[in-house]
């Protein structure tokens, strides 16, 4: 089955069985190796990818029911590293094994498209299905902080961040340009 599909601003037709998962059609068709295989079942978070938008499993969506849809993965989340999420990681020194921290980013991402200053509560529950064998959580989240605050400077022209340890002003200033995919040739 031809199936054609948006992959990080790219516009790819893929011929595969129909019930083959994202996360196959990604690692194998198309040699996107960032996004990891866990658990198969939709229950560890490794696999996670934005699919038109938000953080969703790809090891359990048929790439039948993705015909037409937008799919961005670690490797298009910034061209170089740039997105406020991978800065804040680095900074943070979040990994420690890092095989789950694809899925986590991802995860993260969306978050923060979604809501420019989070809470704890709301990371907790954003982040909730993201399962780190490490351990890393504090930093995951310490980190989410931090990205919001960079976000926000970016969005404010490069300003100094404020220092108000990420918690600020609920303003949501997130830069869109942040949110979308680098653009394929
Ligand atoms: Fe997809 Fe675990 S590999 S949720
Ligand atoms: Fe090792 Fe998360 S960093 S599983």
């Amino acid at each position: 089955m031809a199936v054609t599909l948006k992959v990080n601003g790219k516009t790819t037709t893929v011929d595969v069985a129909p019930d083959t998962p994202l996360l196959w059609v990604l690692r194998d068709v198309l040699d996107l190796k960032g996004t990891k295989y866990g658990c198969g079942i939709g229950q560890c978070g490794a696999c996670t990818v934005h699919i038109d938008g938000v953080a969703s499993r790809s090891c359990n969506r048929p790439i039948s029911e993705l015909a037409g849809g937008e799919v961005v993965t670690i490797e298009g989340l910034s061209v170089d590293g740039a997105h406020p999420v991978q800065r804040a990681w680095v900074e943070l020194d979040v990994p420690q094994c890092g095989y789950c921290q694809a899925g986590q980013i991802m995860s993260a991402s969306s978050l923060l498209s979604r809501t420019p200053r989070p809470t704890d509560t709301d990371i907790d529950r954003a982040m909730n299905g993201n399962i780190c064998r490490c351990a890393t959580y504090l930093r995951i989240r310490q980190a989410i902080h931090r990205a919001a605050q960079m976000a926000a400077a970016d969005g404010n022209g490069g300003r100094r961040e404020t220092g108000d340890g990420g918690q600020g002003t609920g303003e949501s200033s997130f830069p869109k340009s942040l949110l979308t995919t680098r653009t394929g040739a």
